[in-house]
């Protein structure tokens, strides 16, 4: 079947859009009908296997590591099992302790990138289990690992990764909701919390869809600078290093992301009149720390940018411009604040004449080293 842009200029606009698809596909046979509980029956793991476990491994490339970081705040938070993340091609090259109660979980849109492949199967010779999230079936990664949480995005052709990254974190709470309802780290009213709020994350999507035009302005005129900053904190930190390879790779400016609390160690030097800075401030126990590191980019002259969470009235007063994303606990953020991040990185590319679908120098899938 020939891949088709359903009306749209673009595969990656087309994918954009079909996040709320994605997003119910990749969910709604993995959550009961009451709305209680998750249900991985594809997972072969017994309950005995997943009280060992004593620590996580995430290992994945690009995007699909930037999934990874989300799924790290997510299993820690929702399981209390302690979680590092690698990129792949550093992983297998350190000689990382793997014992045989590490769960190693690689993360690959494509399920062929060499150099998580060759991470799985070093977790394996150690005798690590190996989880895999992929999003295509008979994928080398989804054959090789013990275990295979599949997302349900469809093909993604547009180099530059979106509906697949977005699936990839609801795998991950998922997975950690799964984690959390056999070790007993949350209760059924918080497990039902989430997956209320779980559920909300497609219509919510599609309303921040609605708002393409108001970023559309936005991104031109980030198109016309060369320097650009993301900023956040802790969930947002993820997002904004999501955000910032998501410009660089199809628009072609240079982007940092940082930790908002970092940027006085040195990045701050880099802020001068003018330059654009994308303030993710989604998280509500940390908005005071970010405002005042918001405030720190605005005494020197920064054009901030907040992206924010509905009723978060505070933040308004402390930015040049504020993009408001639908109101979900903060452990889901993500999910909606990377959108306006992908809508950015598109309407940019397109304003300065890029190849959107395929940027240079990049490719869909690398199964090389
Ligand atoms: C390439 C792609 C990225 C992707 C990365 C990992 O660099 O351009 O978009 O995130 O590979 O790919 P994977 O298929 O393993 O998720």
């Amino acid at each position: 079947v020939t891949a088709e842009k359903a009306g749209f200029d673009h595969f990656m606009l087309k994918e954009i859009h079909e996040q709320p698809k994605a997003y119910r596909d990749t969910m709604s046979s993995r959550i009961s009908a009451d709305g209680a509980s998750v249900t991985l029956n594809e997972l072969s793991m017994t309950v005995e296997e997943i009280r060992k476990i004593s620590r996580v491994h995430i290992v994945a490339c690009g995007t699909a590591f930037h999934a990874g970081m989300v799924g790290k705040y997510v299993i820690e938070k929702l399981a209390r099992i302690p979680v590092e993340t690698d990129v792949a091609s550093e992983y297998r090259y350190r000689s990382p302790i793997i014992t045989k109660d590490t769960l190693v979980i690689v993360v690959s849109q494509s399920g062929e990138t060499a150099d998580t492949l060759a991470a799985l199967r070093e977790a394996k010779r150690c005798g690590a289990k190996v989880l895999a999230i992929t999003n295509v079936v008979g994928s080398s990664v989804a054959r090789e690992a013990d275990d295979l949480i599949t997302t349900w995005a469809g093909p993604e052709i547009a180099v530059a990764s979106t509906k697949a990254y977005t699936s990839q974190l609801i795998a991950f709470y998922l997975f950690g909701l799964h984690l959390a309802q056999t070790l007993g780290t949350q209760t059924a009213d918080e497990i039902k919390e989430v997956i209320t709020a779980m559920k909300a994350l497609p219509e919510q999507v599609e309303a921040i869809l609605a708002q393409a035009d108001a970023l559309k302005v936005v991104a031109e005129d980030m198109a016309k600078h060369d320097n650009l900053f993301f900023i956040g904190r802790g969930l947002d930190y993820a997002v904004a290093l999501e955000g910032s390879l998501k410009l660089k790779e199809i628009s072609y400016i240079h982007s940092e992301a940082y930790a908002a609390g970092e940027l006085k160690h040195g990045t701050l030097a880099l802020i001068e009149e003018d330059v654009p800075v994308i303030a993710l401030a989604t998280q509500h126990e940390l908005l005071e720390k970010t405002v005042s590191n918001i405030k720190e980019v605005k005494a020197r002259g920064a054009n901030v940018l907040g992206i924010a969470v509905e009723g978060e009235e505070e933040l308004q007063k402390s930015v040049d411009s504020t993009f408001i994303i639908p109101k979900t606990l903060d452990v889901l953020s993500p999910a909606l604040a990377v959108v306006p991040l992908q809508l950015l990185s598109y309407y940019a590319s397109l304003a300065r004449g890029n190849d959107v679908d395929k940027p240079r120098n990049l490719a869909k899938s690398v199964t090389v080293e």
